[in-house]
């Protein structure tokens, strides 16, 4: 019998897989379909200080082996998330759940994890520097170490739970900001956030996307994400979490291989409800294919030699 547990910052998962933020809700959506006690854990919708409504319609554009979303952090504000979505969330998910936080200002940041740190159920807080599809915050924090240090910082300053920052593929140097996340207080990093990109309509002759761009995601991305978390599993200590075009439990594999601890499943959820499921299902089968008895004994083999 194969062994798929993890520990992430200091937390047992029984399986790497991670639902990622923005395609799993709240989690009860999914609850419905089947019992989503079998995931790792799962990464909820991207909570921000104030209720947002999100951007224009259409938000969503599909590309091949892809999708792009420009859904622009729509979610009930942080009040609402404890008092109304986490009770639900409560019902059918008795895990540790991963909070994933937006915000515009450093101080956003610092007021909307300090809340959600406060909630038993939450076991990470997943601080997102990442968004493409807002102005003025989200992505603006991750595309400098400046600025990825100063929010790491303000957020630690006021949690005691493990903080994993979120980082964009949307640089030139992901290295400088994931290790200047880990030094000033970070305990993991999660990668990849979407790519920027968009769609025209040839019949419009427009955008097909109403904000123009959006950030895309899905099969397509996996090698970039790849080849970031190896470089960025090369140069910190903290563990990272790998994402991008996740969609089966070899994929899963390959980003282990590449330094993830864990591993998030975006655009696929939105594929098929139920990918995460089969994922954690098939881990087992495929990690004997490959005869590997253990996650950790492949963590990060791909940098030896
Ligand atoms: C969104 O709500 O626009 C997606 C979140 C993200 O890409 O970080």
């Amino acid at each position: 019998m194969v062994n798929t547990k993890v520990m992430l910052c200091g937390i047992e998962l029984d399986n790497p897989v991670i639902p990622a933020s923005g395609t799993f809700g709240f989690g009860y959506e999914f609850a419905e379909l089947y019992d989503i006690n079998c995931l790792g854990t799962f990464s909820f919708k991207g909570t921000t200080k104030d209720p947002r409504f999100g951007n224009p319609t259409p938000r969503i554009a599909e590309c091949e082996s892809g999708m792009i979303n420009s859904v622009g952090l729509q979610n009930p504000g942080v009040e609402a998330v404890i008092a109304e979505e986490l009770p639900k969330l409560k019902k059918c998910f008795s895990k540790p759940v991963m909070a994933n936080v937006s915000g515009f200002s450093v101080e956003d940041y610092a007021y909307t994890c300090e809340k959600l740190d406060g909630q038993e159920q939450i076991g990470w807080l997943e601080v997102n520097v990442s968004c493409p599809n807002v102005h003025g915050g989200g992505m603006s924090f991750g595309t400098s170490p400046e600025a990825a240090a100063q929010v790491t910082k303000a957020v630690k300053a006021v949690t005691k739970k493990p903080v994993i920052i979120k980082l964009s593929p949307n640089v030139t140097d992901i290295v400088s900001i994931a290790k200047a996340c880990e030094d000033s207080g970070a305990d993991g990093i999660s990668l990849i956030n979407t790519l920027l990109g968009m769609r025209i309509d040839l019949k419009t002759r427009k955008p097909v996307v109403a904000n123009k761009m959006g950030g895309f995601s899905g099969a397509a991305i996996k090698p970039v994400a790849l080849r970031m978390v190896y470089q960025v599993s090369e140069a910190v200590r903290i563990p990272v979490v790998g994402m991008g075009g996740v969609s089966n439990a070899e994929d899963v594999i390959e980003m282990i291989m590449a330094g993830a601890t864990a591993v998030e499943v975006g655009a696929a959820n939105l594929v098929d409800p139920f990918a995460c499921r089969d994922i954690v299902e098939n881990l087992p089968k495929v990690m004997e294919k490959y005869g590997i008895n253990n996650l950790n004994e492949i963590k990060g083999c791909a940098h030896n030699g």
